[in-house]
């Protein structure tokens, strides 16, 4: 709908009185996506309430993308561009040793696990121009966004617990498992911001008590899924990284930890051994 100033100033007014900090970025944005006044007020009442930004208007700007967000999935965070970069660099073969071969996957196998609404995997198929793109979730609310998301840009989706749900044809031939599970531990969930914790589910968001509990479960399985130079990307924090890492060492693959100080973002990489020197 086309608003007037003054529509425009009453409902930033609303949202400022709610606590809202860009309140008059936040009015023009949802004004811009309401088809009536009606449709605006209702908007504006669900975001002054609390509701995010993103289920309130049904979408986030993930890595320069329109990424449609349900309410009661989790909303893709920018820190987790670090998580894309990687995943995408690992895609297009760029961390190959030039000069030997170049064995770049022409078409390669990406698999999204914990993929809440696909905002991962299709960053990432988006970035690297053409993927074989599978993603998981064990939550049917985000599958059923993921499902609007991935197939979008061809791919597929499932619902279950972690590995659980991939077709048996993908196993030994992954070439970037990304990861972006629960990490928060149980008791700081407790600490995070009202609309993380009353509005995205525990299930996107707890990580068992030291937080990595899922880290485990998936570094343990992941090795029979990755293709021999495969790589398992896991997002993580700072302050847990070395545990990460640790899951994914007692996995018998190599891990190195990857950090973006201006993301405030950290991802740790497991490799094959025999290939973690050459994947680099
Ligand atoms: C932190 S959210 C991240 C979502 C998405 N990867 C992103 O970055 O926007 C974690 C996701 O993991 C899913 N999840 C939690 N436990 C899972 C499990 N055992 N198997 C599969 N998915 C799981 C949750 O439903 C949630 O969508």
């Amino acid at each position: 709908m086309s608003a007037g100033p003054a529509v425009i100033a009453a409902a930033a007014a609303r949202l400022r009185a709610a606590g809202c900090v860009f309140a008059d970025d936040e009015a023009r944005l949802l004004a811009a996506e309401a088809s009536t006044a009606t449709d605006l007020a209702a908007m504006v009442d669900r975001r002054a309430a609390g509701l995010p930004l993103e289920h309130v208007v049904g979408w986030a700007e993930f890595c320069g993308l329109r990424i449609a967000v349900s309410p009661g999935v989790f909303v893709p965070r920018r820190r987790s561009e670090l998580l894309v970069r990687e995943a995408t660099a690992v895609a297009t073969g760029r961390r190959r040793r030039p000069g030997r071969g170049m064995q770049r996957p022409v078409r390669p196998v990406i698999v999204d696990l914990c993929c809440g609404s696909g905002a991962i995997g299709v960053a990432v198929v988006t970035a690297h121009g053409g993927a074989d793109l599978h993603a998981a979730d064990i939550d049917p609310a985000a599958v059923a966004c993921a499902r609007k998301n991935v197939s979008a840009v061809g791919g597929h989706v499932y619902e279950g617990d972690l590995f659980g749900p991939l077709p048996a044809e993908l196993r030994g031939r992954v070439d970037v498992l990304a990861v972006n599970a629960p990490y928060v531990p149980t008791a700081e969930i407790a600490l995070m911001p009202a609309e993380a914790r009353l509005y995205e589910p525990a299930t996107a968001l707890d990580g068992g008590s030291d937080g990595v509990a899922i880290h485990r479960r998936v570094a343990a399985d992941a090795r029979s899924w990755l293709a021999p130079r495969g790589r398992l990307l896991i997002e993580t924090s700072a302050r847990q990284a070395e545990l990460t890492a640790a899951a994914i060492r007692d996995s018998g693959l190599a891990a190195t930890v990857i950090s973006d100080d201006d993301l405030g973002a950290t991802v740790v990489a497991g490799s094959p051994r025999e290939h973690a020197q050459r994947a680099g």
